[in-house]
């Protein structure tokens, strides 16, 4: 049997999207290669639904309600996990995707704990959950996380008004846009690029900081118009979505959800560490800005300080 798959694979954000189809693509797998599940999502219908999905294919799977805007819930979704590991109730723990996510529309919005909701639902929330089950993995153990190329800018999207990460410090990058400060779509999308570069510089500090045998990558899906991720803009964006979807090369959960459930599980992906950055199926360089021994190592100091602050 495959190591990971002889194990449990956490996956937050499992209701919709990319999350969905790579939660459904890991239960498909057939028995030997198919991990117990532990669904981590905002409780209601959705989440049911897929976890029946899931078990209908033959997954062990145990639901874990948890608003990720919400770090005490965050918390108490971290101790389930830990009481189901201890109780048996699962194998033992060898995955965790970090896929939830989402672009607010407008960064005057705040989490529960008055961070902008934006970097609180990407960033710091798994932030919370990874370090609150650093300790719980059985080894070897993969951590994946949800990158977007949008932290940086080509011709492509700058043609489509996608705003690139603007990096300041975190501690700043957790504020809203102050009250008299109007919202527009491009610190929406800078919100949205800052949270997926600190993604980056977290997973390259977690490597460094990780027991032995936790290897940390981050996936970026391709672009996959129509999920609920832009649910927000209003319906300009979706048609544009849409629109964009159509042309050939272009990603959507179906085809990038089996290659997420692949880097998690495959054998042929055991090698990924350091945050490797695997767009699809392919290993790709992320550019030299978002690599940075400082900012990580900061970005890690003021994690901590943000999340003692909402304990
Ligand atoms: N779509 C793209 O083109 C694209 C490109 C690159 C990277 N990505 C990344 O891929 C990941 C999945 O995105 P997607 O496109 O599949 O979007 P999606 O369809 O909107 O799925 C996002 C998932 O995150 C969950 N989520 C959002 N806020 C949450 C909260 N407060 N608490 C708990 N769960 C929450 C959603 O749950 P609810 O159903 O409860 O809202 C949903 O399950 C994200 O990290 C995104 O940044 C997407």
């Amino acid at each position: 049997m495959n190591s990971i798959a002889s194990g449990t694979v956490l996956i937050t954000g499992p209701t919709g999207g990319l999350g969905r189809a790579a939660t459904l693509a890991m239960a498909d797998r057939p028995a030997h290669e198919r991990p117990d599940l532990l669904l981590v999502g905002r409780a209601g219908r959705a989440l049911t639904e897929v976890a029946q999905e899931a078990r209908a294919a033959g997954a062990v799977v145990r639901e874990i309600g948890c608003d990720l805007a919400r770090l005490a819930d965050v918390r108490t979704a971290a101790q389930q996990v830990e009481q189901l590991l201890h109780d048996g109730a699962v194998r033992p723990l060898r995955g965790l995707v970090a896929n939830a996510g989402l672009s607010s529309a407008d960064t005057h919005n705040v989490s529960a704990d008055g961070y902008e909701l934006t970097f609180a639902v990407n960033y710091l929330a798994h932030a919370q959950l990874i370090g609150d089950l650093l300790d719980s993995f059985a080894t070897p153990a993969r951590i994946v996380l949800l990158g977007s190329n949008t932290y940086y800018q080509n011709i492509f999207r700058r043609i489509l008004s996608v705003a690139p990460a603007a990096w300041r410090d975190p501690i700043e990058l957790s504020r809203p846009t102050a009250a008299e400060v109007p919202a527009t779509l491009e610190l929406s999308g800078t919100a949205y690029s800052d949270s997926k570069l600190a993604i980056l510089y977290y997973a390259h500090e977690l490597q460094r900081r990780a027991p032995a045998g936790i290897n940390v990558a981050v996936f970026e899906p391709g672009f996959m118009p129509g999920t609920g991720l832009m649910r927000e803009h209003g319906a300009a964006a979706q048609r544009i979505g849409r629109a964009i979807g159509r042309i050939p090369g272009v990603s959507s959960p179906a085809r990038s959800g089996p290659a997420l459930a692949s880097i998690m599980l495959d054998d042929r992906w055991a090698h990924l560490r350091d945050g490797a950055f695997v767009v699809k199926d392919q290993e790709r360089e992320v550019q030299p800005f978002a690599k940075d021994p400082h900012r990580e190592a900061r970005l890690w100091d003021a994690t901590a300080e943000l999340l003692k602050s909402a304990a």
